[in-house]
């Protein structure tokens, strides 16, 4: 072999060997997606009204990939505002850039311009969801994401004939943002809801919606997999199928043990695989879905409206004039059966989809969460100077966007933007759940505060419901990069020396989301080996908009490998603000200035 022969087998040899390096570092495919956010206008329950939607519908496009795809998404703003994507419950290993919580991660992407999020899958696999991550966009931009086994794998459980996608929705009278603003600034109630949706629609029993009710066709005999996402602004949820028993397999992104049951309680941001058997006679048979209602019980002026599909199986047979509706779907104020339903929750925890519930936990937090009273000191508040406003706290405190998002002051080391100091436990200890507490402790102040993590930290969190201001209720709350086990549930307050030795670190639930139960407690692990800047708060949006979110910054190990990836090559600009919503300031700066944060009730 001459020299030069020999050189070109070197370089072949080294051509193999990035051939190869490439192979094993993408396991996964890749795919590429566009979403182009615009007004459209929709006709429902007897109303027209122009919303934001991805590609023209309503729920927005699927994405389906296979676990440890890469996903690149193109999202193209042409509506009038800023918005943000988030990727709801894909953890994105070292990859905060495109996580998507506005001023959190990153700034809004301005009307008419476009930002492409790299969306890594990793562990997840099941159903999970994306949603706008600005103000209520949510509302009306959001979408289902399917993640199937790995190639050459299959699920844990026989092979459904078919699957079919329900994506739980509400439905709003008006510009939604603009009310919402309107609602902050006058200090009014935040917007409800006038009906709830299946696939988009209200359904048979609404106004003028007989017409578009969404209809499932199955065949008799076949077994599907139903992919459940609570889509829901503000509410949680309970869903059944009149006839027809449910065998929840999985929950977001993360096989459960099989538990079959007559009804579900999704609560927002939520997401279920549930299996279900065309068993019965053909037929048409409703599915429904109501509000779960777990605040004040003299409350009545919910959203009362039952959404309906239909269920309708294929074949020749006299169609019975209406459909049956569930029997066992829970009435609105249902505490126990909601309870009932989440309590049964269990990991999958199997050889092939093993769990890794942290034993030795090196960072307790006990955080209270509550509606509380904040002190109107600012001049947009409506109140008068000294006055108080209803909010919402985690260890009284009220979470406040800053100016510029808070993953790029701490990448860049900018100052004035956030302070360190998110307290591990409330201002003081009282009986947390009782009557009657006094407003004195209730008082809550704006701020944003983080809590740092060192990396692989054991964290622990308990969280406590609280009855302050007479707001007990449930709280859906949902950590960003991370899935969560739920090792421990209770009513009243958290004991914290007999209440432990009852946690379950054996088949705990696997979750991004998980309700704390009204007046009572929830305690979750898990390790921060995900370096960034991550989002938590309560998955409700009113009491998100009030300020029941936080923030962890979860530092880098020693390793380029354990370290925040590079930022991408082009982010949404800070500079200009879009218009003044629900952040703190306007500037560059990101001067933390209280005066311009609005939050009213
Ligand atoms: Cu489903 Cu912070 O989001
Ligand atoms: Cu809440």
């Amino acid at each position: 072999m001459n020299f030069k022969n020999k050189e070109l087998v070197v370089e072949f040899l080294g051509f193999l060997f990035l051939v190869a390096q490439c192979l094993c570092m993408v396991e996964g495919e890749i795919h590429f997606y566009d979403f182009v956010l615009r007004e459209k206008n929709f006709t429902k329950m007897c109303n027209t009204e122009s919303m934001l939607v991805a590609n023209g519908s309503l729920p927005g496009p699927v994405i389906q990939v296979h676990k440890g795809d890469t996903v690149y998404v193109n999202v193209h703003n042409e509506g009038d505002y800023g918005v943000t994507v988030h990727w709801h419950g894909i953890m994105q290993p070292r990859n905060p850039w495109s996580d998507g919580p506005e001023y959190i991660t990153q700034c809004p992407i301005e009307p008419g311009s476009n930002f492409t999020y790299e969306i890594i899958f990793s562990t997840e696999e099941g159903t999970l969801w994306w949603h706008a991550h600005s103000d209520w966009t949510r509302a009306s931009v959001h979408g289902a994401i399917i993640i199937l086994p790995t190639r050459g794998s299959t699920y844990p459980f026989p092979k459904p004939d078919e699957e079919e996608i329900v994506v739980l929705g509400s439905l709003y009278s008006g510009n939604l943002n603009a009310m919402l603003d309107a609602d902050i600034r006058t200090g009014t109630d935040l917007p409800h809801s006038i009906a709830y949706t299946i696939n988009g629609e209200p359904g048979d029993l609404c106004d003028c919606s007989k017409e578009t009710t969404y209809r499932w066709m199955v065949d008799q005999g076949k077994t599907y997999l139903l992919r459940v996402v609570n889509a829901v602004v503000a509410a949680d949820i309970f869903f059944a199928i009149s006839q027809h028993n449910l065998t929840v397999v999985g929950m977001d992104g993360h096989y459960t043990k099989p538990i079959t049951t007559s009804y579900i309680t999704i609560s927002p941001g939520q997401t279920m695989d549930l299996l279900l058997t065309a068993n019965q006679s053909l037929g048409q048979y409703y599915m429904a879905a109501r509000q779960f209602w777990s605040q004040s019980i003299q409350v009545s002026d919910f959203n009362q409206f039952n959404t309906t599909a239909i269920l309708q199986y294929r074949g020749n047979y006299t169609i019975p004039s209406s459909p049956s509706f569930p029997k066992t779907l829970p009435l609105y104020k249902d505490v126990q059966s909601a309870l009932k339903f989440t309590t049964r929750l269990r990991s999958l925890a199997s050889k092939e989809h093993p769990i890794n519930v942290p034993l030795n936990i090196t960072t307790k937090m006990f955080i209270t969460l509550s509606m509380n009273d904040l002190e109107c000191r600012n001049t947009t508040c409506t109140a008068k100077e000294g006055e108080n406003i209803l909010a919402a706290g985690l260890n009284n405190i009220s979470w406040s966007n800053p100016g510029i998002d808070i993953l790029l002051a701490y990448y860049r080391n900018i100052s004035g933007v956030y302070t360190t100091d998110f307290p591990d436990n409330p201002p003081s200890f009282f009986n947390f759940t009782g009557e009657d507490l006094p407003t004195s402790i209730a008082l809550t102040e704006l701020g944003t505060k983080v809590k740092v993590l060192n990396y692989n930290e054991a964290v622990e969190v308990v969280f406590q419901g609280t009855n302050l201001m007479a707001g007990a209720g449930i709280h859906p709350m949902h950590l960003h990069g991370y899935s969560f086990y739920v090792v421990g549930i209770g009513l009243g307050n958290f004991e914290n020396e007999t209440d432990p030795k009852g946690f379950n670190l054996v088949d705990p639930p696997e979750v991004n989301t998980f309700e704390v139960p009204k007046n009572g407690w929830l305690a979750l692990r898990f390790i921060a080996n995900n370096p960034g800047v991550w989002f938590w708060h309560c998955h409700l949006d009113r009491h998100m908009t009030w300020g029941m979110a936080g923030v962890f910054i979860v530092k880098n190990g020693d390793t380029v490998e354990t370290s925040i990836r590079q930022p991408p090559a082009y982010l949404p600009s800070c500079r200009v603000p879009t218009r003044p919503r629900l952040q703190m300031s306007d500037g560059f700066e990101g001067k933390a200035n209280e005066s311009s944060f609005i939050l009213l009730h």
